[in-house]
């Protein structure tokens, strides 16, 4: 099957398990891992920020961060489908015992005005106040769209003129930074709290990165205590991230151009597919013209070699492409994928 589910499908290379193999360890709880040492160290420079720590997965660096920024009570914002907000299972609530609230975004992203009205002080004297705002990028649900620089310049000065502590789930922030053409850290540096995830784009098993002042890593790493996120010989996964920021970032480009040729490939046989949302590793593809059932053409695509996810858009499915997709697999999902929906609807 040409899998082009999602960006975490993908296995470990040949090269990447021989790095896992020959990784140097030691017990990471007692911050004696080097290769995990190494590993946040160097996110840490790569995010332009003073420390990172090592965590199994990006929901827990996000809501690691999250619970750091905010007290039970206050509120968080965010944009209403970001993935905080939509698949970490409330935890928000159930961490940190935040409020969380949703604001309907363009592209995934929320605006400078937006955020000052949502955060406009209650009637109520007691302080139930908005804390936390949480942006992402590139934005899952959006289609892997990127944040301009700008926009996000203004929207973090927004919410440093309010006192908010601005939270970047970043777990494709080195699409964005390829995509944009800039070091990840004209991206990162600005946030108080990153999160940079290995096993998506990166090619990585697992692991995520969680980056901050180091004030901010020392009590994240209390936090990774109590979510029993604090590992042994983690350096074994680590090593993977370190091979992967050495071979797998630049590379994110080729998976942008598939992307692009994909969807442009569709679109020339008819289908339908917003290409400006095209802006890094996803396409998304709209089923409401083709009058087709979201289930039914999951898998009448799926038995015809070509895995596509669903999204929460609820006509619209996916194809991401990453490193085990080559230009042939695009070549021929450019092929299979209008003659099986569009066949399907003239049949
Ligand atoms: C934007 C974003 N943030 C966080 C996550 C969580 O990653 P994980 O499943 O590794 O916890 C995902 C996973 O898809 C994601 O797309």
């Amino acid at each position: 099957m040409i899998d082009l589910r999602s960006d975490t499908v993908t296995q470990p290379t040949p090269e990447m398990r021989r790095a896992i193999a020959e990784a140097v360890v030691g017990d990471e709880q007692k911050r004696e891992d080097p290769t995990v040492t190494a590993l946040q160290e160097r996110v840490a420079d790569l995010l332009g920020q003073e420390a990172a720590l090592f965590v199994p997965t990006a929901t827990m660096a996000n809501q690691i961060a999250l619970k750091l920024h905010g007290r039970p009570g206050d509120v968080l914002l965010a944009e209403e489908t970001s993935h905080v907000l939509v698949y970490e299972y409330g935890g928000v609530a159930a961490h940190a015992g935040m409020v969380t609230r949703g604001l309907p975004g363009h592209a995934g992203r929320i605006t400078s005005d937006q955020v000052l009205a949502a955060a406009e002080p209650s009637m109520k004297a007691a302080d139930q106040r908005v804390s936390v705002l949480s942006l992402e990028n590139t934005h899952n649900n959006a289609g892997g769209r990127v944040w301009p620089l700008a926009e996000l310049d203004e929207l973090v000065s927004t919410a440093r003129q309010l006192g908010l502590a601005v939270h970047l789930d970043g777990a494709r922030l080195l699409n964005a930074s390829v995509a944009l053409g800039v070091e990840p850290a004209a991206i990162a540096s600005r946030f108080d709290t990153v999160t940079l995830c290995l096993s998506k784009g990166l090619g990585c098993p697992l692991g995520a990165l969680l980056a901050g002042s180091r004030e901010l890593v020392d009590r994240a790493w209390r936090e990774k205590h109590l979510f029993g996120g604090a590992m042994r010989q983690a350096g074994i996964v680590a090593a993977a991230g370190v091979y992967a920021l050495d071979h797998h970032v630049e590379r994110l480009a080729d998976d942008h151009a598939r992307a692009r040729r994909l969807a442009e490939g569709l679109v020339a046989a008819g289908i339908t597919i917003d290409l400006e949302q095209v802006e890094t590793n996803f396409v998304q593809i709209d089923l409401a013209p083709l009058g087709f059932d979201r289930a039914e053409a999951l898998a009448v695509l799926r038995a015809a070699g070509v895995g596509l996810s669903a999204t929460i858009h609820p006509t619209v499915v996916r194809a991401v492409t990453h490193l085990e997709i080559t230009d042939e697999d695009v070549e021929s999902a450019v092929e299979l994928i209008p003659a099986v929906l569009l066949t399907a609807v003239r049949a």
